[in-house]
């Protein structure tokens, strides 16, 4: 992805061996800094104080923060009980992309076959390495086969000047290593001269569609238009939107999705109004061991994330101020209450778009595009170690 014309990826290996950059997604859309991490204690508290989100990229840095664990744990007797705790620090700190136990889990079924804490260091980062490109392989191949979709919605158009696609929070390039799940096929049809136009939900409490969905399509040169939460539904109504496109944290071999919260109402006004309501996602982010969305555990932060605003003053003259403020929205003694995901019921997904095709949200529909994890459901007669990354 181009940032003022630069290539970037969300994450990168420094010059300086055992210095993990990440770009802080908490200064954007004002400020565009890079945080570098040294220790997996580090990469946690990245993520929990979410400089980093987003399921993919949740799931890359904390490969990257296996690397930095085993990094540290060279000069412990016993390395692997180290390196195994670093897992359980990361997997503590966010609970419903399931990216993030995914990665960990990659590299500790890698790590355990290591012959010292040299060898286990070395392993890591390969892995590492390895989740982070084939996080951006897959999100471009989603961009592939989504673009077939945006397509033939734009040849039933006739003279309608747009393709009008709503989004919710960020699945943008943001939210993975590069290209994104939902904004993949965006931009691979704008790279194609199909005109698309994204409705982008500002997505509160914490605003990445506002903050982040609507600068990286900025950056691409996307048309877009920032609308609030709730004006999605009279959109649709008044035959604006012709196509719903988000991403998800977790989605079950069911085909349930949990994403920001805020989903489930777009799917519920989405199908009302006979829209097509479409979810992207590598093969990274389903739970193939749950089938029911009620299974999967929803995030709740804190309340100040609702109760405030974060934002930048407008000064005199219309200058802006260097940094954020918080600003409070509600009079004391009022509380809120901040769920962060919500499930959205297979019933209301027309799809779900993956880097091996488009397939049906059901079990029938997910187990012809991933036969293997559904075959291996029952563990019968196969080695751990025939068992593929993401079982
Ligand atoms: O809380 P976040 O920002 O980490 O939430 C993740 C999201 O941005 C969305 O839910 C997104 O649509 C799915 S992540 C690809």
């Amino acid at each position: 992805m181009l940032v003022d014309g630069k290539h970037y990826r969300t994450i990168w290996e420094s010059q300086d061996e055992g210095v993990i950059n990440v770009i802080d997604q908490r200064c954007l859309p004002f400020a565009f800094r890079i945080e570098e991490m040294r220790t997996v204690e580090e990469v946690a508290a990245v993520i929990q104080e979410m400089a980093v989100r987003g399921a993919g990229l949740i799931g890359a840095t904390a490969g990257w923060g296996m690397y930095l664990a085993a990094r540290g744990a060279r000069a412990c007797e016993d390395w692997l009980a180290e390196i195994r705790k670093a897992g359980d620090l990361l997997k503590a700190t966010r609970p419903t992309a399931v990216n993030l136990a995914w990665a960990v889990e990659r590299q500790l079924s890698a790590l355990k076959h290591c012959v010292d804490a040299k060898h286990a260091e070395m392993k890591a980062r390969q892995v590492a390495r390895a989740i982070a490109d084939e996080d951006a392989a897959m999100c471009q191949q989603i961009g592939d086969h989504g673009l077939p979709l945006i397509r033939s919605l734009a040849a039933k158009m006739g003279a309608r000047e747009s393709v009008n696609i709503l989004t919710h929070c960020n699945a943008g390039w943001l939210a993975f290593v590069d290209h994104g799940s939902a904004t993949s096929p965006i931009y691979a049809a704008h790279d194609a001269g199909i005109p698309v136009h994204v409705w982008v939900d500002e997505t509160r409490p914490r605003n990445q569609g506002a903050r982040l969905t609507a600068w990286e399509l900025a950056q691409h040169g996307v048309p877009h238009t920032l609308i609030v939460d709730n004006a999605g539904g009279h959109l649709m109504q008044e035959g604006k939107v012709d196509m719903v496109l988000t991403g998800t944290d977790r989605t079950t071999r069911g085909g349930d999705v949990a994403n920001k919260i805020g989903t489930y109402l777009k799917a519920l006004a989405a199908k009302d109004n006979g829209i097509p309501f479409y979810v992207a996602l590598p093969s990274s982010t389903f739970d193939w061991k749950i089938l029911d969305g009620s299974e999967i555990p929803v995030e709740y932060r804190d309340a100040r994330e609702v109760t405030h605003l974060e934002g930048l003053q407008l000064g005199d003259l219309g200058a802006v101020a260097e940094e954020e403020e918080s600003f409070r929205i509600v009079a004391e003694p009022t509380a809120g209450v901040n769920p962060a995901f919500d499930i959205t019921p297979a019933r209301l997904v027309s799809g779900l778009i993956t880097e091996r095709g488009v397939c049906a949200a059901s079990e029938e529909g997910i187990e012809e595009l991933f036969p293997e994890q559904f075959i291996l459901k029952t563990g019968i007669g196969t080695a751990e170690s025939e068992l593929p990354h993401n079982y």
